[in-house]
């Protein structure tokens, strides 16, 4: 099953995010509708991000790794991706293998903040920190606070990147992107804008 997924992944055939989300334990499925990116909109962020062998491409908040992971099939670079759920990066890091990408698709454990953004050539970006403003209970307030922090941190790392780094984002990434970075296309998919950037100053 596995097989066929990888090799239609790889031929840029359709592929049905059900069929494909049996990768995963169940217990992680229920959240694929709303917080993965769809296998489709993967597909194009991958191309738009256009990695080539030896480049390193980072999704900040990878979740269950699908954009890494089609990203692995696609192109000759390396994905990364960082999640703060434990859960979800064993259930990435599974799949990888299962896929046979394992070697050019790996999921760690730990927060996007402490990470070193520089030795990467591009970055994906789905919403990563929305779930912080769900909700209306006593901590709400700190969870707005620590939201308005993750996305000055996520500014100041696009602004400090390399000339030429490319950034993908779907449905954004909660703030404005720094102007050092140009929008150079920008499509909507499903019910989100897919847009790349380019780090140009
Ligand atoms: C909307 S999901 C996107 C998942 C994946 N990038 C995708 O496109 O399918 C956002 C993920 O970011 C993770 N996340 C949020 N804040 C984070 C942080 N500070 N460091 C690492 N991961 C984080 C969440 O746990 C969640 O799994």
């Amino acid at each position: 099953m596995t097989e066929a997924l990888s090799s239609a992944i790889r031929a840029g055939l359709p592929v049905d995010d059900c069929a494909f989300d049996l990768i995963y334990p169940s217990s992680q499925r229920f959240r694929s509708w709303l917080h993965w990116t769809p296998l489709e909109v993967a597909q194009r962020a991958c191309e738009l991000l256009a990695p080539v062998a030896g480049e390193k491409v980072l999704d900040v908040g990878s979740g269950v790794g699908k954009p890494c992971l089609v990203g692995a099939l696609t192109t000759e670079a390396s994905w990364f991706g960082i999640e703060r759920d434990p859960d979800m990066v064993r259930a990435a890091n599974e799949a990888a293998k299962r896929l046979g990408v394992a070697d050019r698709a790996s999921f760690r454990l730990g927060d996007m903040e402490l990470m070193d953004w520089s030795v990467y050539d591009a970055f994906y970006l789905f919403n990563p920190f929305a779930e912080l403003l769900a909700g209306d209970d006593l901590d709400a307030l700190d969870r707005r606070v620590r939201y308005v922090d993750n996305v000055e941190l996520v500014q100041h790392k696009l602004a400090h990147a390399a000339r030429g780094t490319r950034v993908v984002t779907y449905h954004g990434f909660g703030g404005d992107m720094p102007r050092e970075l140009d929008l150079v296309q920008c499509e909507k998919r499903r019910d989100g804008d897919l847009c790349l950037w380019i780090k140009c100053r």
